[in-house]
């Protein structure tokens, strides 16, 4: 690191890459760490990319050197290449659904006894489409043309209802990573009519939530943003871009979809608004009444509460989560409820405990999107902790527009290359991790809908024996992931985390799976006929290639 950087905050990371192999990462470097020493034998290599990141924190005061850099060169001489990153298409791999009429999973749902009930049937195929339901509980009825249950769920233990819920991955879109703090009801509601239009609603996405922001702050730039945080009564106030949270909830709710909310636990949110502290059995009231069918609960501003607060370190996580979780129970509505704090107390030890249904396993992704292998294979090691209506969450998809975390920016196209996108959504599947798009629903496109709708690959996030895959390392820069499945099939993800394409192979006795497989590319949707000694494919720089295998008699 330049000495000239001249600011704590200035820290990078050098990495050298050779084909398919990492062959010297230096760890994160800050202003006035010496210089290391690298000597690498690079013979046979054909290619080598010297990369330097910003250590994931932006590259503000930034300023690297390879000093004193030189390469021993005999034979032919090297060449530059045109782009260290080469340009890559954004293949379209996955068909359209067909006009036949295809019932997307989950397979199982949760719900309380005695709540209200809504749920869309996610359907592909050509619409309109005639729906009917056979011994469907007495208190539901079935919208025949929109394919919409709604009504009052049955008794406990009929069905799936009980205590439980999320019995899938959650699934929707979260506005956080496109919108920030220039949220608005209609906003909202447009992402709630894309959902449907797009055909996001027909492989399964059914939250529309609204992350921080929607209330009023003490200072703000958006006029409309600041105001008194609470009424007379105390109650939490919408700011000027919420005029009425019943009518947003009635809405996204009329299409069949769910509506979530987000808050904090300290006395304001991270973005400065509003929080629920000293106000936790109030707000759980309001946003029931609001209508609400899942609450977020950041940490946000309450280390400030915890540090004067005498208990053990771990009571301290526990605590204000606990509250929140009896108070939620309490309510007459089913609220699904997302602990972020990430990854503080080791959560997934005790996340469910507390009656979260998913808990953020790190710190927000949007500052590092250039590390969603490592992000991913983090959160992958908690995979034990993980069960149906219980989540480990690595944060939200973010392809397609969005903006960039520092400055909270405007939405833009994502950083992320097309193989880095459709890699994203294959770890997101493979950990059945909560699937929240957050990028722009105004700005769709053909490509991000293949990403993002892939019914196939889908169903392998929503199974429901609800296990996060395996992680196996394979040669290189490669790595496997292998997810069990209800029906005894097996889901397998082959990942190529080096700088060019390169073949990457797993023979099945590595991915511990012994026999005869039929097998089936998940992202192009074609059978690939009997499998018994191994699995490879040619796959682009960062990219993916996922197959479901069957077990053949
Ligand atoms: C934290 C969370 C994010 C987002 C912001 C809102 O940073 O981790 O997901 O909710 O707060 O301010």
């Amino acid at each position: 690191m330049d000495d000239s950087a001249g600011n704590d905050r200035a820290s990078v990371e050098f990495k050298v890459t050779a084909d398919d192999r990492v062959l010297w990462e230096s760890g994160v470097m800050k202003q006035g760490d010496p210089a290391k020493a690298v000597d690498l034998d690079l013979r046979g290599a054909r290619t080598l990319i010297l990369q330097v990141t910003d250590a994931g924190d932006g590259v503000d005061y930034d300023h690297a050197n390879w000093a004193d850099a030189r390469f021993l060169v005999s034979g032919t001489r090297p060449q530059t290449m045109d782009r260290p990153v080469p340009a890559e298409a954004p293949v379209i791999l996955t068909p359209g659904p067909g006009p036949a009429p295809r019932i997307n999973g989950p397979l199982v749902y949760g719900c309380r006894p005695g709540n209200p009930f809504l749920y869309r049937i996610p359907t592909q195929g050509q619409w309109p489409m005639r729906f009917s339901a056979q011994d469907l509980p007495t208190r539901l009825q079935l919208d025949a043309r929109e394919g919409i249950v709604t009504g009052t769920a049955p008794p406990r233990g009929q069905f799936v209802s009980g205590d439980l819920l999320a019995l899938p991955p959650p699934t929707g879109w979260n506005h956080w990573y496109t919108h920030y703090d220039r949220i608005t009801d209609r906003l909202m509601r447009e992402a709630a009519d894309v959902m449907v239009a797009s055909g996001m609603a027909d492989v399964g996405y059914q939250y529309v939530n609204i992350d921080d922001c929607w209330m009023f702050a003490p200072k703000h730039s958006d006029p409309l943003r600041v105001g008194a945080l609470r009424n007379e009564q105390g109650e939490i106030r919408p700011n000027g871009h919420f005029p009425d949270m019943k009518a947003l909830t009635a809405y996204v709710h009329s299409k069949g979809l769910k509506a979530g909310i987000y808050t904090s636990l300290g006395p304001l949110t991270c973005g400065g608004f509003a929080g629920s502290h000293g106000h936790e059995a109030q707000d759980a009231k309001t946003f029931a009444d609001w209508g609400f069918d899942f609450r977020k609960y950041d940490w946000c501003s309450y280390g400030d509460i915890a540090k004067d607060d005498p208990a053990p370190e771990l009571e301290k996580f526990k605590k204000p989560y606990a509250l929140m979780g009896r108070l939620l129970r309490e309510q007459s509505r089913d609220i699904v409820l997302n602990l972020c704090q990430y990854g503080m107390g080791k959560v997934w030890e005790w996340g469910a405990e507390v009656g979260g249904h998913s808990w953020r396993t790190a710190g927000d992704l949007g500052f590092e999107l250039d590390r969603i292998f490592d992000v991913a294979l983090a959160n992958a090691k908690h995979a034990e902790w993980q069960r149906p209506g219980a989540w480990n969450d690595p944060d939200y998809i973010q392809i397609e527009y969005i903006g960039a975390a520092h400055g909270m920016g405007l939405p833009q196209p994502c950083p992320l290359t097309p193989n880095e996108q459709y890699s994203f959504m294959s770890l997101w599947s493979l950990m059945a991790s909560p699937l929240f798009f957050s990028g722009d629903m105004g700005r769709l496109d053909e490509f991000t809908i293949n990403v993002l709708c892939n019914a196939e690959v889908i169903e392998v996030n929503q199974d429901p024996l609800g296990r996060c895959a395996r992680v196996v390392p394979l040669t290189g820069a490669s790595f496997a992931m292998v997810k069990d499945l209800a029906d005894g099939s097996k889901a397998v993800g082959l990942f190529n985390r080096a700088e060019t394409t390169t073949v990457v192979a797993a023979s099945l006795e590595q991915l511990g799976l012994a026999g005869i497989w039929r097998s089936r590319d998940l992202w192009r949707q074609v059978d690939l006929g009997r499998l018994q000694t191994r699995v490879s494919d040619r796959i682009g720089r960062h990219g993916a290639f996922m197959i479901r295998l069957w077990p053949e008699p």
